[in-house]
C-alpha cells in the first residue's frame, strides 16, 4: 500500500467530532456505599484484574452457575472462535429458576406483569414460573422438540414469552424470538434461515387498544417454512383464529396434565441458547448466535454490576422479549441474578399518555431502564402526565438502544429521577449479548450523552481504517480486542459473514460498526454507525432491506434508503424512489401504497416517513448511490427547487463538492 493509500483509508474511519458536553454528576453518597463497586479506585482495582488474568476473573463468577458437569478450560481463544467453560455443562433455565428455589427463594417474587388493557395483573413467583416452565418444556418434548432444535417465538409481551423462552432452554432447544411488530415475510425468512421445527405465537396481542393478528401472520408465513411442524397458541385477546388440524395446538391444551417438575436437560457451556435475528449493513437479517454458559455468566454479572441489583428491588426493563434487551435484562440477567421483574405488555401511551407512571405509582419499581426514543416521547406527551405522579420509588434509571442526547438526559434526570437517581447510559449490541460500556451507579461521574466506561472484562480500542489507534478527542471506529464470556459465537449458517463482518476489517479485532470517541477522562462516546444500519427509535434497521422491500414492488425500478434526524425516534426512514413507468396520477396514492408494501415485506418499523421520487437517483462515475447527498436532501440541508412534480436529484449531483 502506498503511503497516499494508506492516509485515504486511515481518514476513513476518523470522524470529527462537534459535541462538547461538561456537565459531571458525581455518584450519590448513599449509593456509593452500598454499591458492590463503590469507588473509582474499586472499579479500576477490579477492572485491572480482569484484565490482568482474565481466565481467572470468569472462573471466579461462573462459580454462581449450576454445574451439571464441571468445565475443565476456561477460555479456548482461537480468534474469531471463543469457547468460554469448555466441557462443562450446565442449563439456563436450571440458573434462572432451580437454582433460587434450591437457595429457599422460591416464594420470592420472580414476574409481576401488568396487562395492557386496564386492570389485568398477574404475579408468578419464582416457585411459580419453574411449575409453568416445566409445563411447557414437557408439552414441548411430547410434540418430538428435541435439543439443538429450533423453535420461533412470536409473542405478545406476556409471562408466556418468558415461560417460552425458558421451556425451550430447559429441554436444550434453540429459541429464536421474533419481534411481534415483524410480518409474515420476516417470519418466514427467520423460520427458512434457521429450520425452526415449531412456532410458538398466540391468537392476537394488544398493542394500543387494538390487537395484532399474530395466528394470522404465522399461518402466512407458514406456507413458506416447510420445515415448521408445529405451532402452539397461547389464548391472549380470544380473537378468532383457524386451528390446522395435527399442526396447531392451543398452550392451554398442550399444558394440561403435564408434569410441574420436567428436568433441566445439561447442556454444553457452547451449545446455541438462541438466535436472535439482526440487521446488518448488506443482505438479509443475520441470526446472531448465543451459546449457553458465557452468556448467562454474563448477562447476571453484568445485571447484578450495572443495575446494582438488590433482594427487595422490582426491576422494570421496558424492551420487548423480541430485541436483545428483553433477552439479557427481562428474561436471562435478572432471573439468573434472583431478581423481581416487572413486566408490561402494552404501549407507553395506552390507553394514555401517563401509564408508565401510573404503573410506577402503582408496582413502585425500583430501577427503570428503557430507550432514548421513549424519553423524548415523554418530553412531548408533556408535564401534565407526570405531575402529581408518586415516582419516589425509583432508585436508579438506564437507558438503551441509541446515544441520549444532553437534552433527554437531563429530563430524565431531573423529572424522573427527582435528581437523586444515577443515569446508566448502557452501550451494548445484539451481538455482545450484554452491556459493555456503562456507568457503574455506585462509583462513575455520569457525564450526559456519554456511556462512560468499559465493564471489567471489556477491552475497546478507537482506531482508523488501517487499525491504528486514533488520537485523545478524535473520532474512529470502536473495536473490542479481547474476548467476553458474552460475545457472539457466530452468525446462524454463516460462519464466512462473520469473519467477514466483524473480523475482516480490523483483523484480529471485534468491529462493532459503532463509531467512538474518547475524552480526556477516558470516557467513551458513541457517535453513530459506521456502516449503512438505520437506528429507529432504538432498533436496527438496514438501507438494503428497506431498499430490497421497496424494489420487490412492480413499480419500483430503484430505491435508496437514508435515515434523517428525528425529534421523537432519533431517526426517521427517508426512501428516494424512481420509478419504472412515466409518472403516476396519483404520488399520494402511491406512497400509500409503498409504505403499506414495505409495512408488509419487513413492519411497521420500516416503514418509510418520507418518500421522494426522483427521475434518477444521483451517483458517482463508478455507480454508487450518493447517500451523502441524499441524507443532506432527507434532512432539508439541500433544495432541490419547488416542483411539485419528479424531482432530478442528478442535477445536484453534478455540483462541485458532490462528487464523493
Ligand atoms: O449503534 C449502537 C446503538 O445500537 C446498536 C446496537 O443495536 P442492537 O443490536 O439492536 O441492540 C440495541 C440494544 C442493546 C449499537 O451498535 N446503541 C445501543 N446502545 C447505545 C447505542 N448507541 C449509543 N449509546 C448507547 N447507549
Amino acid at each position: 500500500m502506498t503511503e497516499g493509500q494508506r492516509a485515504t483509508e486511515k481518514a476513513a474511519g476518523r470522524v470529527a467530532s462537534v459535541m462538547q458536553e461538561s456537565r459531571v454528576f458525581p455518584p450519590p453518597a448513599e449509593f456509593s456505599s452500598r454499591a458492590r463497586i463503590g469507588s473509582l479506585e474499586d472499579y479500576r482495582r477490579v477492572y485491572d484484574e480482569a484484565a490482568r488474568d482474565p481466565e481467572s476473573f470468569w472462573h471466579v463468577r461462573a462459580q454462581t452457575l449450576p454445574w451439571m458437569k464441571p468445565y475443565a478450560t476456561v477460555l479456548d481463544w482461537q480468534s474469531p472462535t471463543a469457547k468460554w467453560f469448555v466441557d462443562g455443562q450446565t442449563n439456563a433455565s436450571a440458573a434462572c429458576l432451580d437454582a433460587h428455589i434450591a437457595a429457599g427463594r422460591g416464594d420470592k417474587t420472580a414476574i409481576v406483569w401488568i396487562g395492557e388493557p386496564t386492570g389485568e395483573r398477574r404475579t408468578l413467583t419464582y416457585r411459580e414460573l419453574l411449575a409453568e416452565v416445566c409445563r411447557c418444556a414437557a408439552g414441548l418434548q411430547k410434540l418430538g422438540i428435541k435439543p439443538g432444535d429450533v423453535v420461533s417465538i412470536y409473542m405478545p409481551m406476556t409471562p408466556e414469552l418468558v415461560i417460552a423462552m425458558l421451556a425451550c432452554a430447559r429441554i436444550g432447544a434453540v429459541h429464536s424470538v421474533i419481534f411481534g411488530g415483524f410480518s409474515s415475510e420476516a417470519i418466514a425468512d427467520r423460520n427458512e434461515d434457521a429450520k425452526a421445527v415449531a412456532v410458538i405465537t398466540a391468537d392476537g396481542g394488544w398493542r394500543r387498544g387494538t390487537t395484532l393478528a399474530l395466528k394470522k401472520n404465522v399461518d402466512e408465513a407458514l406456507k413458506k417454512s416447510p420445515t415448521v411442524k408445529h405451532v402452539v397458541v397461547l389464548k391472549r385477546t380470544g380473537q378468532p383464529v383457524d386451528m390446522v388440524p395435527g399442526r396447531d395446538v392451543w398452550w392451554h391444551d398442550l399444558v394440561a396434565g403435564m408434569p410441574a417438575d420436567t428436568p433441566p436437560v445439561a447442556m454444553d457451556s457452547e451449545a446455541p441458547l438462541f438466535i436472535l435475528y439482526t440487521s446488518g449493513s448488506t443482505g438479509k437479517p443475520k441470526g446472531i448466535k448465543h451459546t449457553t454458559a458465557g452468556y448467562l455468566v454474563w448477562a447476571k454479572t453484568t445485571a447484578e454490576w450495572v443495575f446494582d441489583l438488590r433482594d427487595d428491588d422490582l426491576f422494570w426493563c421496558t424492551a420487548d422479549c423480541g430485541w436483545i434487551t428483553g433477552h439479557s435484562y427481562v428474561t436471562y440477567g435478572p432471573l439468573a441474578a434472583g431478581a423481581s421483574v416487572l413486566i408490561y405488555e402494552g404501549a407507553p401511551n395506552a390507553p394514555h399518555e401517563g401509564r408508565f407512571w401510573e404503573i410506577i405509582e402503582q408496582e413502585k419499581p425500583t430501577i427503570f431502564y428503557t430507550a432514548p426514543t421513549a424519553i423524548r416521547s415523554f418530553m412531548k406527551w408533556g408535564m401534565q402526565h407526570i405531575e402529581g405522579r408518586d415516582l419516589s420509588s425509583l432508585r436508579l434509571l438506564g437507558t438503551v438502544g441509541e446515544g441520549i442526547n444532553p437534552e433527554a438526559w437531563m429530563w430524565f434526570h431531573e423529572v424522573i429521577g427527582g435528581t437523586r437517581c444515577p443515569i446508566v447510559d448502557t452501550w451494548w449490541q445484539t451481538e455482545t449479548g450484554g452491556i459493555m460500556m456503562s456507568p457503574l451507579p455506585g462509583c462513575t461521574p455520569t457525564k450526559p450523552g456519554s456511556c462512560t466506561l468499559p465493564l471489567p472484562g471489556v477491552c475497546p480500542e478507537i482506531v482508523d481504517a488501517a487499525g491504528d489507534p486514533v488520537d485523545q478527542g478524535e473520532g474512529g471506529w470502536l473495536v473490542i480486542t479481547k474476548p467476553w464470556p458474552g460475545m457472539l459465537r457466530g452468525i446462524w449458517g454463516d460462519e464466512e459473514r462473520f469473519r467477514e463482518t466483524y473480523w475482516s476489517r480490523v483483523p484480529g479485532k471485534y468491529l462493532a460498526g459503532d463509531n467512538a470517541r474518547q475524552d480526556a477522562d477516558g470516557y467513551y462516546w458513541i457517535m453513530g454507525r459506521i456502516d449503512d444500519v438505520l437506528n429507529v427509535a432504538g432498533h436496527r434497521l438496514s438501507t438494503i432491506e428497506i431498499e430490497s422491500a421497496l424494489v420487490s414492488h412492480p413499480l419500483v425500478a430503484e430505491a435508496a434508503a437514508v435515515g434523517r434526524p428525528h425529534d421523537v425516534k432519533g431517526e426517521a426512514v427517508a426512501v428516494f424512489v424512481t420509478l419504472k413507468g412515466g409518472e403516476p396520477d396519483d404520488l399520494a396514492a402511491l406512497k400509500d401504497t409503498l409504505r403499506r408494501h414495505v409495512r408488509q415485506q419487513i413492519g411497521a418499523l420500516a416503514a418509510p416517513d418520507d418518500i421522494h421520487f426522483s427521475a434518477m437517483l444521483p451517483k458517482t462515475r463508478s455507480g454508487k448511490i450518493m447517500r451523502r447527498l441524499l441524507r443532506d436532501i432527507a434532512a432539508g440541508k439541500e433544495t432541490v427547487g419547488d416542483t411539485t412534480t419528479l424531482e432530478d436529484y442528478t442535477v445536484l449531483a453534478k455540483l462541485p463538492g458532490n462528487d464523493e
